[in-house]
């Protein structure tokens, strides 16, 4: 067993990913958090989409992603033989459409033609979408299929790795945390609202709310804002009304997506709002996501409506994650992904392992470095 031991602070699919990555690597590893696996993540559709979500101006952003999104398959096979169970990757693609050709023209002026030519897909017709997706409303102008984003189950992903902990022998403690404990400049643990846990390595992964922890030093304390999203979750009874993949679509110039679950199960998303802390579901919120919804793929309406949820996602100043060691030595950072937890998850934790084993800043993840916003003032 490799020297020392981690404690990682968050038990969403951050935290949980990176535990089970240094764990499967032979590390002393435990995991703090009130609600294991109850936070953002579980709120999450479970999006893996380095070409959806891009945003133009965020190209270094995209490039973690396609590669986060490439490790995917491998971690998702990995995990099982740990866990054994299957966390439901669908690698069927997502078909995004356009609602009307003002919205054709909208998401073409998003994802140019170039760079869908480099993903290997092509613009397709309304008579083309609608081959590949019965169900899309009549009224639907067209778009693409992105073979490159997918999607994960992510309760199941939750619940796998959860179990992939138990087997590796991980504790996985139910407290909050209240400050990191150093001593001439070096990490010696934790204290938790029931006592204090001795590490030599913290990885800080507790969500959008990082910056209470006391003991963090003020060159690098991650600034990060909770960016609330709301979500729907249904189920489908007829077989023959559900979706074959994820469908995201370009509505009135704003986006939606449903993402089909095995079971019959789907969920509609999200919102994407400033509203501080404040976890309170909205009609207006559930009215734009049915409506949106309905118009795109009208058998919506048939589906029993199961649970309305509401997430934080930790975003940063740049919308880019914070990966990496703090200027305290021993304390790692992996915190601010935004809308990207589960797709960079796998990436984070690899990025991560390496630290821990090496003291070396993988390439990858070089531009998200803790303190880049105290530099840039
Ligand atoms: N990645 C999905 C979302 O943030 O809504």
């Amino acid at each position: 067993m490799p020297e020392g031991n981690v404690v990682v602070v968050g038990a969403g699919v951050v935290g949980l990913t990176t535990a089970f990555t240094l764990a499967s690597e032979g590390f002393d590893v435990s995991v703090i958090d009130p609600f294991p696996g109850r936070g953002a993540s579980f709120v999450a559709a479970g999006m893996i989409a380095p070409l959806t979500e891009a945003v133009h101006g965020e190209e270094s952003l995209t490039e973690l992603c396609a590669q986060g999104a490439a490790l995917w398959p491998s971690f998702a096979k990995r995990l099982s033989e740990y866990s054994e169970l299957d966390c439901g990757l669908e690698q069927t693609g997502t078909l995004v459409v356009a609602a009307d050709n003002n919205d054709r023209e909208i998401l073409r002026s998003r994802i140019p033609t170039p760079a869908l030519g480099t993903l290997g897909a092509t613009w397709a017709t309304a008579a083309e979408v609608r081959a590949l997706e019965p169900l899309l409303a009549s009224s639907v102008r067209g778009g693409f299929l992105a073979t490159s984003d997918f999607q994960v189950d992510n309760r199941r992903l939750l619940a796998s790795l959860m179990r992939a902990l138990s087997n590796l022998q991980v504790s996985v403690v139910q407290s909050k945390v209240l400050s990191i404990l150093s001593d001439n400049n070096q990490v010696k643990g934790v204290v938790t609202e029931d006592g204090v846990h001795h590490a030599s390595h913290v990885v800080l992964c507790p969500g959008y709310d990082v910056a209470r922890i006391e003991g963090l030093p003020t060159a690098d304390r991650p600034v990060i804002r909770p960016v609330k999203g709301q979500i729907l979750r249904l189920f489908q009874h007829d077989p023959l009304l559900r979706l074959r993949r994820t469908v995201r679509a370009m509505i009135a110039g704003s986006s939606i997506y449903l993402v089909p679950r095995e079971s019959g199960q789907f969920v509609i998303g999200a919102t994407v709002e400033e509203q501080g802390t404040s976890r309170v579901p909205t009609g207006g919120a559930i009215l734009a996501l049915l409506r949106d919804a309905c118009l795109t793929v009208p058998s919506v309406a048939e589906a029993e409506l199961l649970e309305t949820g509401t997430g934080l996602r930790p975003a940063t100043i740049d919308n880019a994650p914070i990966i990496g060691p703090s200027l305290l030595g021993g304390l790692i950072y992996a915190v601010g992904h935004y809308r990207h937890g589960v797709l960079l998850g796998p990436i984070t934790a690899q990025s991560i392992a390496e630290i821990v084993r090496t003291g070396e800043v993988p390439v990858s993840i070089a531009p998200f470095q803790p303190g880049r916003f105290q530099r840039n003032g």
